[in-house]
């Protein structure tokens, strides 16, 4: 990945990101090595929920992307292996199934750091108002504190100082971890989020003091076009983003109630181009 020394200025110059042809892996493997995530966009422009099953399955083939994973959070609860991310009356779930913004957050709520490498978004019908997904290049940030203040960002490589702590009613379950991961390369794998399933676990006043001062940067940084891009995704449009060194999030959404916003999710353990 060159990911590090990339940035989301000039994409993002038009005020969204670079939409490639569909099925293009030459162009899409460039956007993804460079900037961590593409849009693929469907021939057929307006799709149906079948239309963009069968086109998920054709991004996952010429990617490389293996079958969905089903994450530990929902394997006992039937969740389909393609989850469809609507507003759905009687809903328990807490992020999915309604328009509320969604915080910074990467998918994976118990997995380990790095499991869940790609994240497919297809979406079928957008909202009405509003529904932007906002994607932050968070092993860059991390890397610039890591410069700056490497007391600080030691913190967020420690291994018991993030749980995340689902917020399913009756769903007691929390995984522990850091929140960056040395990958190997250069680069880092992430589970960086600030929204209602974070428990910090600093274990002393002077890490609780490093910690402060780590997150205070990453919401001084987040912001910044250079390391982050909101995209608002149109019908036929599959975003591809690598899940274990992007955080995202969400803009909360309006809906015509007629055709609500629609959006297909599966997740993958493999890297586009590179199956583990
Ligand atoms: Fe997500």
């Amino acid at each position: 990945m060159r990911l590090m020394t990339s940035d989301y200025t000039e994409l993002a110059a038009s005020g969204r990101g670079y939409v490639t042809d569909l099925l293009r892996p030459d162009r899409t493997y460039d956007l993804l090595e460079g900037y961590g995530f593409a849009v693929t966009r469907s021939p057929s422009g307006a799709v149906s929920a079948k239309d963009a099953h069968r086109e998920m399955a054709a991004v996952r083939a010429d990617f490389g992307l293996g079958e969905p994973y089903a994450p530990l959070l929902y394997r006992d609860r039937g969740a389909p292996p393609v989850t469809e991310v609507t507003r759905k009356a009687g809903s328990d779930h807490p992020a999915f199934h309604t328009g509320a913004a969604q915080g910074w957050h990467t998918d994976g709520l118990l997995e380990d750091i790095g499991t869940i490498r790609t994240t497919l978004l297809y979406c079928v019908r957008p909202a009405r108002g509003g529904g932007r997904t906002f994607l932050l290049n968070a092993g860059r940030v991390f890397e610039e504190l890591r410069q700056r203040d490497p007391e600080a960002a030691g913190v967020l490589l420690r291994g018991t100082i993030l749980g995340r702590r689902s917020t399913i009613p009756g769903v007691v379950r929390e995984a522990v971890g850091p929140v960056f991961a040395a990958l190997g390369d250069g680069h880092y794998a992430t589970r960086y989020g600030e929204g209602q399933v974070e428990r910090w676990y600093p274990k002393d006043a002077a890490e609780q003091r490093c910690l402060a001062r780590a997150l205070r940067y990453f919401r001084a940084r987040r912001d910044d076009p250079d390391v982050r891009i909101d995209l608002l995704l149109q019908s036929g449009q599959c975003l591809i983003f690598r899940n274990d060194v992007l955080a995202h999030g969400r803009e909360y959404f309006t809906d015509d109630p007629r055709c609500p916003r629609l959006l297909l999710r599966s997740l993958h353990t493999d890297a586009p181009g590179c199956a583990s």
